[in-house]
């Protein structure tokens, strides 16, 4: 699309970017453009889901660059950083899959964004999140970009710092016959990927302006944290980061390249902060074990995905310090302990896809069985079923599959945390329910007192939680 046609106003309209409306709006009552039911079109397509995967072009600059958060922060960014390392410390929040397909779906969505920006907005400035991270599943059903209004830009418009995205499948799949300038990884790198600081159509009369960051895959540098993020493509399942061999054929291979490069600059640099993989489908997804009866929830785990990214971690002698991801609209915490050279590593995998469009349970009936829920603590080894670095061990330590929620990370020069807290619809947001902390010279976590037994993490305070199954997504 040419700029003279993306853009209905004279650009830049703003000297430095913007993020949130100089006055704090209500929340819509209904969405701007009616989002019939692609109820039909999925069945249509159900099987294209599985199949058809999308190329997408390399990002800008070297695959060692380094995407800095000053950089978002345009002529803001020297002060930002400034004061985040006066503090001693960097707070930013992380969630998958806000956006809502339905106007039954709203409620979800505006609560965690509303939540999201009041924490924001009222946090004491040692306490500020410095960026809200998107885990993938922006604008449902599959990245319209007649819909980035309702369900990106309205939703956060009063999120008062810069917002970086993976793409997750709901924004990059191709509905067959979609004219070109229409698929939906085109929108989405217009909106996140811009080489200027400008409004996007799709933000309508807000005043938030597009993301620049490099590509669907980028490595965002902070101040104690780095965060890799991967583009896991636009299948329902499972997460393809490359080729794989031609598997995938049109899946370029750029994204290893990329990660090896980045590890390996890691390693040149000694590079002392948090180190964090982002993607969209989990590496690790619950299901019961083989002869337990019923199954698991709507998703399953992507052990190629994982083993790619393990061999190129193995290679290059640099293992992160935890993964992100969303897909499943819940929250799982896994411990995967690894013996990686010298040391004994515990990694978290966070899955946290409870950012407002739906909430799926973990597990489900299957051939008339009922599933048990795993306890807190599991042995979930079963799950690292091709692992491709010397893995000794997988725990599930938490869960919640009631409630939407997000995590708040705080890093500092020594120890990273992860905090979920949920979210439900008519509920004052509760307190953290669940953190975990790494040492992040030893990759070892921190002890912290025990949860009780067999409990979800969530509080169940009244109010209406999401529901608690939707269809694959
Ligand atoms: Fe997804």
């Amino acid at each position: 699309m040419s700029r003279d046609t993306a853009y209905r106003m004279p650009q830049p309209v703003f000297d430095e970017p913007v993020f949130s409306e100089s006055k704090p709006t209500p929340d819509p009552t209904r969405f701007r453009v009616p989002h019939p039911s692609d109820a039909a079109l999925y069945q249509r397509i159900q099987q294209l889901l599985y199949e058809d995967v999308v190329t997408f072009p390399p990002a800008r600059g070297t695959p060692s660059d380094l995407y800095a958060l000053a950089t978002a922060w345009g002529p803001h960014g020297p002060e930002v950083v400034r004061s985040i390392e006066e503090a001693g410390r960097i707070v930013f929040h992380t969630v998958g899959d806000i956006g809502a397909s339905t106007q039954g779906k709203y409620p979800g969505e505006l609560r965690v964004s509303d939540v999201l920006a009041r924490e924001a907005q009222l946090a004491a400035p040692s306490e500020r999140p410095a960026f809200l991270y998107l885990l993938g599943d922006l604008v449902y059903d599959f990245g319209e970009a007649r819909y980035y209004y309702d369900q990106f830009y309205e939703p956060y418009r009063n999120y008062p710092a810069p917002i970086f995205a993976i793409p997750g499948n709901h924004d990059s799949f191709i509905v067959p016959g979609s004219p070109v300038a229409q698929w939906p990884l085109a929108t989405f790198r217009r909106n996140f990927c811009s080489e200027e600081t400008v409004v996007t159509p799709e933000a309508g009369s807000l005043h938030r302006t597009a993301m620049t960051q490099p590509g669907v895959y980028f490595a965002l540098d902070a101040p104690y944290v780095r965060v890799v993020g991967l583009f896991s493509n636009a299948l329902e399942d499972p997460g393809v980061i490359s080729s794989e061999g031609g598997r995938w054929k049109g899946v370029p291979d750029y994204q290893l390249d990329f990660l090896a490069a980045q590890l390996r600059r890691a390693k040149r640099e000694r590079y002392a902060g948090a180190l964090l993989f982002a993607v969209h489908h989990p590496p690790f997804n619950y299901a019961p074990p083989a002869g337990a009866p019923g199954g698991g929830g709507a998703h399953g785990g992507n052990p190629a995905m994982l083993a790619q990214i393990d061999v190129i971690c193995r290679a290059e002698g640099v293992y992160p310090h935890a993964f992100l991801a969303g897909h499943a609209h819940n929250y799982q915490r896994y411990t995967r302990t690894v013996q990686f050279g010298e040391g004994t590593y515990e990694v978290p995998f966070l899955v946290c896809g409870g950012g407002g469009h739906d909430v799926q349970s973990l597990v489900a009936a299957r051939h008339g069985s009922e599933a048990s829920e795993p306890a807190n603590g599991a042995d979930v080894s079963y799950l690292d079923v091709h692992p491709a670095v010397d893995a000794k061990g997988l725990r599930l330590d938490r869960h919640d599959d009631r409630s939407y929620g997000f995590l708040r990370v705080v890093a500092d020069a020594a120890r990273i945390s992860f905090e979920f807290t949920p979210v439900i619809v008519g509920a004052e947001p509760g307190v953290a329910a669940d953190t975990v902390t790494i040492d992040i010279a030893r990759h070892a976590l921190v002890p912290a007192p025990p949860p009780p037994p067999s409990e979800d993490v969530a509080d169940k305070p009244k109010g209406r939680r999401g529901p608690r199954r939707g269809r694959a997504e």
